[in-house]
């Protein structure tokens, strides 16, 4: 019976997660490391931010070029595994939060997202929002998705580079 409340608890856990965010699916850790080389070289300058930071892979990458890697993530269980497996590295720290319900750290200089096409349009806005109150640029790596109705940078594979100027308030 324990093993029924189990199965139940994990398609909770990551079915619920589809109507705040793409589901869990890890990206690949080959084409991270290209992307933070080739698309935008990280460096210890950098504090990146993954919203939706499933099992931490892109921040232990983020960590290994000498960036401060932070983690939102809304499913406590991936909040659980990726503390478990980033445990030795003090540049990665995960935070168990609702991407959408938060600020990014003042200090974040890059965004990476690996987000669903449906909510496209709402990160514009957040990115957005977060340009405008920190009152400097800010660098978005998106994997697997294209945000309509502005320039990228650069690409690499089936990453896009794209930065947020801050807007005047009229
Ligand atoms: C496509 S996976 C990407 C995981 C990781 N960034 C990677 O590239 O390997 C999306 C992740 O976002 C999380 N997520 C979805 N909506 C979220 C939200 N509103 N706030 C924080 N995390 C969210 C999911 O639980 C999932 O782990």
């Amino acid at each position: 019976m324990i093993w029924l409340w189990g199965i139940g608890v994990f398609v909770v856990l990551f079915g619920l997660v589809a109507f705040r965010g793409a589901p869990y699916v890890p990206s690949q850790k080959k084409y991270v490391r290209q992307a933070f080389s080739e698309l935008y070289p990280l460096s210890h300058k950098d504090t990146l931010v993954d919203v939706g930071s499933g099992d931490g892979i892109v921040l232990r990458v983020a960590s290994k070029c000498g960036a401060r890697a932070i983690g939102y993530e809304i499913n406590p269980l991936l909040v659980l595994i990726s503390r478990f497996i980033s445990r030795h590295d003090k540049n990665v720290e995960v935070k168990l939060v609702d991407f959408w319900l938060t600020q990014l750290p003042d200090r974040t200089t890059v965004v990476y997202a690996f987000a669903a096409t449906p909510y496209i349009k709402k990160m514009i806005h957040k990115m957005q929002c977060e340009a405008n109150r920190l009152q400097r640029p800010l660098r978005y790596i998106s994997y697997g998705n294209v945000l309509a109705g502005l320039e990228a940078d650069a690409s690499v594979g089936a990453y896009r580079l794209y930065t947020f100027y801050p807007l005047q308030s009229s």
